[in-house]
Protein backbone atom coordinates (compact mmCIF):
# COMPACT_ATOMS: atom_id res chain seq x y z
CA UNK A 1 0.00 0.00 0.00
CA UNK A 2 0.79 3.98 -0.40
CA UNK A 3 2.47 5.53 2.17
CA UNK A 4 0.75 8.99 3.09
CA UNK A 5 3.24 11.92 3.16
CA UNK A 6 3.05 14.73 5.51
CA UNK A 7 3.01 17.11 2.47
CA UNK A 8 -0.32 15.07 1.42
CA UNK A 9 -2.47 15.23 4.48
CA UNK A 10 -1.11 19.30 5.86
CA UNK A 11 -2.40 22.16 3.91
CA UNK A 12 0.60 23.32 2.48
CA UNK A 13 1.20 26.47 4.31
CA UNK A 14 1.29 25.41 7.42
CA UNK A 15 3.66 22.66 5.84
CA UNK A 16 6.01 24.95 4.83
CA UNK A 17 5.91 26.68 7.35
CA UNK A 18 6.48 23.52 9.61
CA UNK A 19 9.87 23.09 7.37
CA UNK A 20 10.64 26.35 8.35
CA UNK A 21 10.44 25.63 11.93
CA UNK A 22 11.62 22.49 11.44
CA UNK A 23 14.75 24.02 9.89
CA UNK A 24 15.70 25.79 12.94
CA UNK A 25 14.91 22.83 14.98
CA UNK A 26 16.92 20.33 12.48
CA UNK A 27 20.47 22.18 13.35
CA UNK A 28 20.19 21.05 17.11
CA UNK A 29 18.94 17.69 15.82
CA UNK A 30 20.81 16.58 12.79
CA UNK A 31 23.87 14.51 14.46
CA UNK A 32 21.72 12.48 16.83
CA UNK A 33 18.75 11.59 13.99
CA UNK A 34 21.26 10.93 11.45
CA UNK A 35 23.13 8.70 14.01
CA UNK A 36 19.97 7.05 14.83
CA UNK A 37 18.78 6.26 11.64
CA UNK A 38 21.98 5.38 10.36
CA UNK A 39 21.42 6.43 6.82
CA UNK A 40 24.50 7.96 6.48
CA UNK A 41 25.42 6.84 2.86
CA UNK A 42 23.19 9.66 0.93
CA UNK A 43 24.89 12.48 -0.38
CA UNK A 44 24.42 15.45 1.22
CA UNK A 45 21.24 17.60 0.19
CA UNK A 46 21.96 20.60 -1.79
CA UNK A 47 20.97 23.82 0.43
CA UNK A 48 17.58 25.24 -0.81
CA UNK A 49 16.52 28.62 -0.22
CA UNK A 50 13.86 28.54 1.93
CA UNK A 51 10.87 29.32 0.39
CA UNK A 52 8.25 31.73 0.98
CA UNK A 53 4.50 31.22 1.87
CA UNK A 54 2.72 31.63 -1.80
CA UNK A 55 -0.53 33.57 -1.70
CA UNK A 56 -2.87 29.88 -2.16
CA UNK A 57 -2.18 25.89 -1.60
CA UNK A 58 -3.49 25.09 -4.90
CA UNK A 59 -4.22 26.31 -8.58
CA UNK A 60 -8.05 27.32 -9.49
CA UNK A 61 -8.84 24.12 -10.19
CA UNK A 62 -8.07 22.92 -6.44
CA UNK A 63 -4.27 20.98 -7.65
CA UNK A 64 -2.26 20.99 -4.97
CA UNK A 65 1.11 22.77 -5.29
CA UNK A 66 3.74 21.08 -5.55
CA UNK A 67 7.01 21.67 -2.81
CA UNK A 68 9.23 23.75 -3.77
CA UNK A 69 11.74 20.63 -3.04
CA UNK A 70 10.10 19.11 -5.91
CA UNK A 71 10.02 21.72 -8.06
CA UNK A 72 13.47 22.21 -7.69
CA UNK A 73 15.08 18.51 -7.44
CA UNK A 74 13.20 17.07 -10.64
CA UNK A 75 14.01 18.64 -13.75
CA UNK A 76 14.03 18.47 -17.65
CA UNK A 77 17.32 20.25 -18.53
CA UNK A 78 19.16 18.81 -21.70
CA UNK A 79 21.99 21.02 -21.02
CA UNK A 80 23.11 19.80 -17.64
CA UNK A 81 21.83 16.29 -18.16
CA UNK A 82 19.19 13.95 -19.54
CA UNK A 83 18.77 12.45 -15.18
CA UNK A 84 16.02 14.75 -13.89
CA UNK A 85 17.35 14.19 -10.42
CA UNK A 86 20.84 15.02 -11.62
CA UNK A 87 20.49 18.22 -12.67
CA UNK A 88 20.17 20.08 -9.76
CA UNK A 89 23.15 19.47 -8.31
CA UNK A 90 24.63 19.23 -11.95
CA UNK A 91 23.18 23.23 -12.24
CA UNK A 92 24.05 24.81 -8.26
CA UNK A 93 27.80 26.76 -9.84
CA UNK A 94 25.72 27.47 -12.90
CA UNK A 95 26.29 31.32 -13.24
CA UNK A 96 23.59 33.24 -13.67
CA UNK A 97 24.64 37.00 -12.72
CA UNK A 98 25.37 39.20 -14.68
CA UNK A 99 23.04 38.00 -17.69
CA UNK A 100 22.07 39.96 -20.72
CA UNK A 101 19.09 39.38 -22.31
CA UNK A 102 19.19 40.58 -25.96
CA UNK A 103 15.82 41.98 -27.70
CA UNK A 104 15.90 42.73 -31.13
CA UNK A 105 15.06 41.69 -34.99
CA UNK A 106 11.68 42.89 -36.42
CA UNK A 107 11.53 45.93 -33.56
CA UNK A 108 11.81 49.59 -33.31
CA UNK A 109 13.75 50.35 -29.99
CA UNK A 110 15.90 47.06 -30.10
CA UNK A 111 17.76 46.89 -26.39
CA UNK A 112 19.78 44.87 -24.17
CA UNK A 113 18.57 43.98 -20.80
CA UNK A 114 20.19 42.98 -17.35
CA UNK A 115 18.36 40.04 -16.00
CA UNK A 116 18.67 41.43 -12.51
CA UNK A 117 17.36 44.79 -13.82
CA UNK A 118 14.37 43.13 -16.29
CA UNK A 119 12.82 42.23 -12.83
CA UNK A 120 12.71 45.77 -11.29
CA UNK A 121 11.53 47.21 -14.71
CA UNK A 122 8.85 45.44 -14.77
CA UNK A 123 6.31 44.61 -12.32
CA UNK A 124 6.69 40.99 -11.03
CA UNK A 125 4.16 38.95 -9.93
CA UNK A 126 2.92 35.66 -8.52
CA UNK A 127 1.17 33.51 -11.06
CA UNK A 128 0.06 29.77 -10.12
CA UNK A 129 0.10 27.28 -13.25
CA UNK A 130 0.18 24.05 -13.87
CA UNK A 131 3.01 22.51 -16.11
CA UNK A 132 2.05 19.68 -18.16
CA UNK A 133 5.38 17.95 -19.77
CA UNK A 134 5.00 16.75 -22.52
CA UNK A 135 6.40 13.07 -21.36
CA UNK A 136 2.80 12.58 -19.25
CA UNK A 137 4.05 14.25 -15.88
CA UNK A 138 2.89 17.86 -14.06
CA UNK A 139 3.57 20.02 -11.48
CA UNK A 140 1.88 23.06 -10.38
CA UNK A 141 4.23 25.96 -9.40
CA UNK A 142 4.13 29.72 -7.56
CA UNK A 143 5.98 31.11 -10.13
CA UNK A 144 7.09 35.07 -9.99
CA UNK A 145 7.42 36.91 -13.21
CA UNK A 146 5.67 39.38 -15.71
CA UNK A 147 3.97 39.32 -18.97
CA UNK A 148 6.32 38.78 -21.85
CA UNK A 149 3.76 41.11 -23.64
CA UNK A 150 5.55 44.27 -21.38
CA UNK A 151 8.79 43.54 -22.26
CA UNK A 152 7.30 43.67 -26.21
CA UNK A 153 5.95 46.49 -25.97
CA UNK A 154 8.55 47.86 -24.89
CA UNK A 155 10.96 47.28 -27.88
CA UNK A 156 7.52 47.52 -30.20
CA UNK A 157 7.24 44.61 -32.79
CA UNK A 158 7.66 46.40 -36.30
CA UNK A 159 4.49 45.07 -38.50
CA UNK A 160 6.35 42.61 -40.71
CA UNK A 161 7.20 40.39 -37.18
CA UNK A 162 5.06 37.61 -36.36
CA UNK A 163 7.06 35.39 -34.42
CA UNK A 164 9.32 35.27 -31.59
CA UNK A 165 11.83 33.74 -31.20
CA UNK A 166 13.61 32.42 -27.52
CA UNK A 167 17.57 31.38 -27.36
CA UNK A 168 18.62 29.53 -24.46
CA UNK A 169 22.84 30.09 -23.51
CA UNK A 170 25.33 28.83 -25.32
CA UNK A 171 27.71 27.74 -22.84
CA UNK A 172 29.32 24.01 -23.33
CA UNK A 173 31.79 24.56 -21.09
CA UNK A 174 29.51 25.09 -17.89
CA UNK A 175 26.90 22.65 -19.21
CA UNK A 176 28.21 19.48 -20.13
CA UNK A 177 25.41 18.30 -22.30
CA UNK A 178 25.77 20.68 -24.66
CA UNK A 179 28.93 18.62 -25.90
CA UNK A 180 25.87 16.31 -27.11
CA UNK A 181 26.00 16.31 -30.51
CA UNK A 182 22.69 14.82 -30.75
CA UNK A 183 20.74 17.93 -30.28
CA UNK A 184 21.73 21.06 -32.85
CA UNK A 185 22.65 23.90 -29.62
CA UNK A 186 21.76 26.20 -28.02
CA UNK A 187 17.56 25.10 -27.00
CA UNK A 188 15.82 27.37 -29.33
CA UNK A 189 11.75 28.25 -29.04
CA UNK A 190 9.44 29.93 -30.84
CA UNK A 191 5.66 31.29 -30.28
CA UNK A 192 3.14 33.20 -32.68
CA UNK A 193 3.07 37.20 -31.97
CA UNK A 194 -0.35 36.72 -30.70
CA UNK A 195 0.47 33.84 -28.37
CA UNK A 196 3.26 35.63 -27.27
CA UNK A 197 1.33 38.72 -26.30
CA UNK A 198 -1.31 36.73 -24.83
CA UNK A 199 -1.78 37.73 -20.92
CA UNK A 200 -0.60 34.07 -19.52
CA UNK A 201 2.70 34.08 -21.08
CA UNK A 202 5.18 34.93 -18.57
CA UNK A 203 9.10 35.38 -18.23
CA UNK A 204 9.31 34.33 -14.85
CA UNK A 205 12.06 35.42 -12.40
CA UNK A 206 11.34 33.16 -9.14
CA UNK A 207 9.05 30.44 -7.40
CA UNK A 208 7.71 30.20 -4.37
CA UNK A 209 8.76 33.79 -3.71
CA UNK A 210 12.56 33.14 -4.36
CA UNK A 211 15.07 33.99 -7.30
CA UNK A 212 14.79 31.34 -10.19
CA UNK A 213 17.60 29.00 -9.53
CA UNK A 214 19.90 27.48 -12.12
CA UNK A 215 17.73 23.97 -12.58
CA UNK A 216 14.19 25.92 -13.16
CA UNK A 217 15.86 28.03 -15.88
CA UNK A 218 17.29 31.07 -14.12
CA UNK A 219 17.79 33.57 -13.81
CA UNK A 220 15.11 34.55 -16.81
CA UNK A 221 12.79 31.39 -18.53
CA UNK A 222 9.54 31.36 -20.30
CA UNK A 223 6.40 29.85 -18.69
CA UNK A 224 3.57 29.11 -21.23
CA UNK A 225 0.79 27.37 -19.17
CA UNK A 226 -1.41 26.03 -21.88
CA UNK A 227 1.79 24.45 -24.18
CA UNK A 228 4.02 21.11 -23.53
CA UNK A 229 6.78 21.79 -21.15
CA UNK A 230 9.36 21.90 -23.59
CA UNK A 231 7.84 25.16 -25.26
CA UNK A 232 8.85 26.90 -21.63
CA UNK A 233 12.47 27.80 -22.63
CA UNK A 234 14.75 27.94 -19.98
CA UNK A 235 18.12 30.32 -19.52
CA UNK A 236 16.80 33.31 -22.28
CA UNK A 237 19.66 35.17 -23.41
CA UNK A 238 17.87 36.75 -27.18
CA UNK A 239 14.05 37.22 -28.00
CA UNK A 240 14.37 37.77 -31.70
CA UNK A 241 10.75 38.80 -33.55
CA UNK A 242 10.68 37.59 -36.74
CA UNK A 243 8.52 37.20 -39.82
CA UNK A 244 9.34 32.86 -40.98
CA UNK A 245 8.43 30.15 -37.83
CA UNK A 246 11.26 29.53 -36.20
CA UNK A 247 12.50 26.13 -35.63
CA UNK A 248 12.88 24.90 -32.42
CA UNK A 249 15.62 22.59 -31.04
CA UNK A 250 12.66 19.69 -30.61
CA UNK A 251 11.90 20.21 -33.91
CA UNK A 252 14.93 20.02 -35.48
CA UNK A 253 15.60 16.73 -33.29
CA UNK A 254 11.84 14.95 -34.07
CA UNK A 255 9.53 16.96 -36.27
CA UNK A 256 6.81 14.18 -36.24
CA UNK A 257 6.81 13.94 -32.40
CA UNK A 258 7.47 17.67 -31.47
CA UNK A 259 5.19 20.80 -33.43
CA UNK A 260 5.82 23.75 -33.42
CA UNK A 261 2.59 24.80 -31.39
CA UNK A 262 2.45 21.43 -28.93
CA UNK A 263 -0.88 22.71 -27.15
CA UNK A 264 -1.53 20.11 -24.69
CA UNK A 265 -4.44 18.22 -26.37
CA UNK A 266 -5.44 15.13 -24.39
CA UNK A 267 -7.22 14.05 -27.67
CA UNK A 268 -3.94 14.13 -29.92
CA UNK A 269 -1.68 10.96 -28.84
CA UNK A 270 2.20 11.66 -28.94
CA UNK A 271 3.38 9.04 -31.43
CA UNK A 272 4.72 6.52 -28.79
CA UNK A 273 2.53 6.99 -25.76
CA UNK A 274 -1.04 8.88 -25.07
CA UNK A 275 -1.52 12.21 -23.49
CA UNK A 276 -4.73 11.25 -22.46
CA UNK A 277 -3.60 11.56 -18.44
CA UNK A 278 -0.87 13.30 -16.60
CA UNK A 279 0.47 11.69 -13.39
CA UNK A 280 1.13 15.06 -11.08
CA UNK A 281 3.98 14.53 -9.15
CA UNK A 282 4.07 13.83 -6.22
CA UNK A 283 0.64 11.31 -6.55
CA UNK A 284 0.40 8.03 -8.09
CA UNK A 285 -2.75 8.28 -9.47
CA UNK A 286 -2.97 9.82 -13.01
CA UNK A 287 -5.65 12.56 -13.99
CA UNK A 288 -7.37 13.35 -16.85
CA UNK A 289 -5.38 15.71 -19.13
CA UNK A 290 -7.41 19.01 -20.05
CA UNK A 291 -7.05 20.50 -23.44
CA UNK A 292 -5.16 23.58 -23.56
CA UNK A 293 -3.98 22.00 -19.98
CA UNK A 294 -7.18 23.74 -18.52
CA UNK A 295 -6.42 27.18 -19.99
CA UNK A 296 -8.92 27.14 -22.55
CA UNK A 297 -11.00 29.84 -22.08
CA UNK A 298 -8.24 32.18 -21.95
CA UNK A 299 -6.30 30.41 -25.28
CA UNK A 300 -8.93 28.55 -27.50
CA UNK A 301 -9.97 31.55 -29.44
CA UNK A 302 -6.10 32.11 -30.45
CA UNK A 303 -6.61 29.00 -32.57
CA UNK A 304 -10.12 29.25 -34.27
CA UNK A 305 -9.86 27.66 -37.76
CA UNK A 306 -7.30 25.78 -37.62
CA UNK A 307 -7.27 22.26 -37.25
CA UNK A 308 -5.21 21.30 -34.29
CA UNK A 309 -4.51 17.70 -34.47
CA UNK A 310 -2.51 18.89 -38.02
CA UNK A 311 -1.20 22.12 -36.38
CA UNK A 312 0.19 19.56 -33.62
N1 LIG B 1 14.79 24.72 -21.61
C1 LIG B 1 16.06 24.40 -21.95
N2 LIG B 1 16.91 25.37 -22.29
N3 LIG B 1 16.51 23.11 -21.93
C2 LIG B 1 15.66 22.07 -21.63
O1 LIG B 1 16.10 20.89 -21.66
N4 LIG B 1 13.39 21.38 -20.98
C3 LIG B 1 11.97 21.75 -21.17
C4 LIG B 1 11.64 23.09 -20.54
N5 LIG B 1 12.64 24.08 -20.90
C5 LIG B 1 14.31 22.37 -21.29
C6 LIG B 1 13.92 23.74 -21.27
C7 LIG B 1 11.06 20.73 -20.63
S1 LIG B 1 10.94 19.29 -21.53
C8 LIG B 1 10.30 20.94 -19.52
S2 LIG B 1 9.09 19.83 -19.06
C9 LIG B 1 10.50 22.13 -18.67
O2 LIG B 1 11.55 22.96 -19.13
C10 LIG B 1 10.81 21.68 -17.25
O3 LIG B 1 10.93 22.78 -16.39
P1 LIG B 1 11.32 22.56 -14.86
O4 LIG B 1 12.55 21.70 -14.80
O5 LIG B 1 11.53 23.91 -14.28
O6 LIG B 1 10.14 21.85 -14.23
Amino acid sequence: MRKIKSSEITPEHIYLSRRTFMVGIGALATGTLLGACGQLNKQPALSLPEPLTPSAEADELGNPLNSYEAITSYNNYYEFSTNKEAVARLAQNFPTAPWAVTVGGLVRNPKTYDAGDLRKRFSVEERIYRLRCVEGWSMVIPWQGFPLSALLNEVEPTGQAKYVRFETIYAPEQMPGQKDGWYSWPYIEGLRLDEAMNDLTLLATGIYGRDLLPQNGGPIRLVVPWKYGFKSIKAIVKIDLVEEQPVSLWMAAAAHEYGFYANVNPDVPHPRWSQASERQIGESRRRPTLPFNGYAEEVAHLYEGMDLRKFY
